[in-house]
């Protein structure tokens, strides 16, 4: 419906219930690559598992808070942004993001995430972005920086999978140094 042109062939649209079907699909193509980097509960399964992510998505956003966007590259659904936070009475937010592999290296969720940081700070008046990754996942890492992010620190030993406990960095970056970033 609504859509953002990224490049000649990728486009930003709402990634809505209705998406369902789409996203489980892509999950499918996704899953095992996103499965170390993001929270379990985004590792969604089937149908019923697409729908329910969606669905909290929907019912986060109605409050105006979490909003969930996917890319379609070549009208297939290859991955997307969040707002895993937004909270306007803070005026903070967090982006997130996930591809599937064959979609990596071609800057559409640097693209994506400057769209959100623009609505966030620009139309929302938002104060403050933060990005929390693993502090192993480099091509995360890299995403953050080249926002304009800045690496605050490490909450250690923070993010749990299986037995591990993995260090977590939390980048940021504030309204008043966005527009040079994001210029
Ligand atoms: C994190 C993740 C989304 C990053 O994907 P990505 O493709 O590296 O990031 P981008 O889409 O911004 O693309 C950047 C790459 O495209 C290139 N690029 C091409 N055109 C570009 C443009 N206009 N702008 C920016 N980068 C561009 C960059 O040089 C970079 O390539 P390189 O890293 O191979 O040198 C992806 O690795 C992923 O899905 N990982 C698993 C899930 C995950 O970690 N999610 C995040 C949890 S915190």
């Amino acid at each position: 419906m609504f859509a953002l042109s990224l490049s000649d062939t990728a486009e930003l649209r709402p990634l809505e219930v209705w998406n369902a079907s789409e996203f489980a699909d892509h999950m499918d193509r996704a899953r095992e690559h996103i499965r170390p980097w993001v929270g379990p509960s985004f590792v969604t399964e089937g149908l019923a598992g697409a729908h329910a992510t969606l669905s909290r998505y929907a019912e986060q956003t109605a409050r105006d808070g979490a909003r969930i966007f996917g890319i379609w590259h070549g009208g297939v659904l290859v991955g997307g942004v969040m707002f895993v936070e937004f909270n306007p009475a803070s005026g903070t937010c967090e982006l997130g993001c996930w591809l599937q592999p064959d979609a990596e290296g071609l800057g559409l969720i640097t693209l994506s995430c400057r769209a959100l940081l623009d609505w966030a700070f620009g139309v929302r008046g938002m104060h403050r972005a933060e990005w929390r990754c693993r502090a192993d996942n480099a091509r995360s890492a890299d995403v953050a920086r080249r926002l304009g992010m800045t690496l605050e620190g490490v909450l250690r030993q923070s993010w749990k999978i299986g037995d591990t406990f993995h260090d977590k960095q939390v980048w940021s970056i504030l309204r008043s140094e966005s527009a040079p970033a994001r210029g």
